[in-house]
């Protein structure tokens, strides 16, 4: 079995990617840290040395190669859906879940952690720029996943335990 998380910035991807990893006996690829490990550089070296579509061609390259693997979650970069290529290879995907969190809720998660996410760091109006970013990217999502997750108000252990049921319940294992 293959488990893909998407979803915007600070849904919890790899909180519960890694949560899941240890109670699925799965292996988990987080691909953001993949890439900085591969390129050893970070990702906000790479927006600022060499753009946004090469980080995105790198994100490309390592989905496709990732999706080969079976026994692996693929934690993914919140802006994988904005290669329509990737949309398309996820779509042939069983179980690609997305993280859905609204605009308050992100907000709120993200203003102390912005460090190394240059597409809102150097951002004057951050609530404006993850509205418009949100927004732009909710149909892709929708598009790209097959599960949608509300994640406003709920903690970790209820996702991950709403996910776990979703697995069993459609006999995914
Ligand atoms: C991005 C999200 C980041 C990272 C890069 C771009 C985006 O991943 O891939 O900064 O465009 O939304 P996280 O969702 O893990 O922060």
């Amino acid at each position: 079995m293959k488990l893909i998380l998407i979803g915007f910035m600070g849904s919890g991807k790899t909180t519960i990617g890694n949560i899941l990893s240890k109670k699925l006996n799965m292996d988990i690829v987080d691909m953001d840290l993949e890439i900085e490990k591969k390129l050893n550089i970070s990702i906000n070296d790479i927006f600022n040395l060499y753009g946004e579509k090469y980080f995105r061609n790198k994100e490309v390259e390592l989905l496709e190669k990732l999706l080969k693997k079976d026994n692996i979650i693929i934690s993914t970069g919140g802006g994988i859906i904005e290669t329509k290529e990737v949309i398309n290879m996820l779509k042939e995907e069983k179980l690609v879940i997305w993280l859905n969190a609204d605009i308050k809720t992100t907000v709120n998660r993200l203003k102390s952690e912005l460090d190394n996410r240059p597409k809102l760091k150097y951002e004057k109006n951050l609530e404006n720029t993850i509205k418009n970013l949100i927004n732009n990217r909710y149909y892709k999502y929708k598009k790209a996943s097959n599960i949608i997750i509300d994640v406003n108000n709920k903690n970790i252990d209820e996702v991950v335990s709403e996910i776990l049921v979703y697995i069993d319940k459609n006999m995914l294992l």
